[in-house]
């Protein structure tokens, strides 16, 4: 087989880039590990930035969205039992859309079947080869037997597990990380969320966020200990922990019900280097992770694939390598930014085990310094709802 582009990883990453690069006439394969199914059963986060809505429109798949997503003009920081407001429209003239990541998975899933795109589930064993040749190609086995697309460029987009990055040599590739001493235990419950806007909680007990999916669909996280285990949180136990966490006020209207889902996240930072190596480029969560706490991972993906899919689009029908050669710088400048504001959202609202007395007043300190100042406020409200292209 060949293509022009073999994609490897079908998550939102893969999806989205197969449909912006389709658009533009150029061919594509993607390779995913999973059934379409498992993809879409996974739950995760739901904040997009207007950058990522545009590109949900540009793919062809933003009819939904546009429809049932929830446009939020602000978000609520909660210390201790007051909170305050922090509104994005007001500060930065632009807002975010709250719109699951499992339903955009769906509609790129719909748009790409519309298009006659060529997706292979359940793969297995891909490998990448003469990446750093003008011949590259893609091995995986299918239904038991060998395959192989001979492809120009892969672009690897197959998440923190993934086998892109480690294509990349070890003389070349470059890993900075820091693992954070908790984790994230998250709810998902069929009740009306808490508030019309999320509610990031700094508690002495720990973090917790107020999020949602749609009116009839709450999303509930708390932080706790990084061995903590699932079985010891009952539903009842969640809900009473998270009415400690969050001002009373908003305890008080809590609709609590049954959990759909249940799970806990460690909390990671992590950025390989370089972003491309010869004619494999990393897009996603296989080159970078953030802790949740700025709601960036999806949207880091989405600028991901808007300066690859520009790259390859100007490599096509302009002749132009550019891009191309500048991809992994482009990118990582934006990556690293994003990396500074999820790594200082965590610092400044989580409990850390070794946290002293004087760290404790300084991140109080911060939080007030942000309650009272409008620059703080600006400064928050920029990168949350995401920073240029
Ligand atoms: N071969 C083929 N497919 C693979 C392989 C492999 N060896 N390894 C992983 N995959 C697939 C996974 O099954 C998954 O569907 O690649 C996909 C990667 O998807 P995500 O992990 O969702 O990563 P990405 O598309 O970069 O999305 C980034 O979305 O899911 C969130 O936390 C993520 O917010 C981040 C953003
Ligand atoms: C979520 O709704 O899952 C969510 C929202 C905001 C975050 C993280 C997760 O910062």
């Amino acid at each position: 087989m060949r293509t022009q582009v073999a994609i490897i990883g079908g998550g939102p990453a893969g999806l989205l880039l197969s449909q912006l690069l389709a658009r533009q006439g150029i061919d594509t394969i993607v390779l995913e590990r999973k059934s379409r199914d498992y993809v879409l059963a996974r739950i995760r986060a739901g904040v997009l930035e207007a950058g990522t809505v545009d590109l949900l429109h540009a793919a062809g798949a933003g009819e939904r969205m546009k429809r049932e997503g929830m446009v939020h003009n602000g978000t609520y920081i909660a210390v201790a039992n007051r909170r305050f407001r922090i509104d994005f429209r007001q500060l930065t003239g632009s807002t975010v859309t709250v719109y699951g990541q499992t339903e955009l998975t769906r509609d790129l899933y719909l748009a790409h079947d519309q298009l006659d795109g060529q997706i292979l589930h359940e793969v297995e064993g891909v490998r990448i080869h003469d990446a750093d040749t003008a011949a590259p190609s893609v091995s995986y086995v299918c239904a038991g037997r060998e395959q192989r697309i001979y492809c120009d460029y892969v672009a690897g987009c197959d998440g923190y597990h993934g086998v892109s990055r480690n294509t990349i040599p070890a003389s070349v590739l470059r890993e900075f990380e820091r693992v954070y001493p908790f984790g994230w235990l998250g709810l998902l419950s069929a009740t009306p969320p808490v508030s019309d806007e999320l509610i990031y909680a700094s508690h002495a007990r720990g973090f917790a966020l107020c999020s949602m999916r749609n009116p009839g669909l709450s999303r509930y996280y708390l932080q706790v200990p990084l061995l903590d285990e699932l079985e010891r949180w009952s539903d009842d136990a969640f809900w009473d922990e998270l009415r400690h966490r969050i001002p009373q006020d908003v305890a008080e209207s809590l609709i609590t019900g049954k959990s759909i889902e249940k799970s806990i996240v460690p909390l990671r930072s992590f950025v390989a280097e370089p972003m491309r190596w010869g004619r494999l480029f990393l897009c996603g969560d296989a080159a970078h992770i953030v802790p949740p706490t700025g709601a960036k991972g999806l949207n880091l993906a989405a600028s991901d694939v808007y300066y690859l899919s520009r790259a390859l689009q100007q490599h096509y029908v302009d002749r132009d390598d550019h891009g191309i050669e500048s991809y992994s710088a482009t990118a990582l400048s934006r990556v690293w930014k994003a990396e500074r504001f999820s790594w200082a959202m965590t610092r400044l609202l989580h409990r850390f085990p070794e946290q002293t007395e004087f760290d404790l007043r300084m991140q109080l300190a911060e939080l007030e310094y942000l309650e009272s100042s409008t620059a703080a406020q600006t400064t928050l409200a920029e990168n949350y709802i995401g920073l240029p292209y």
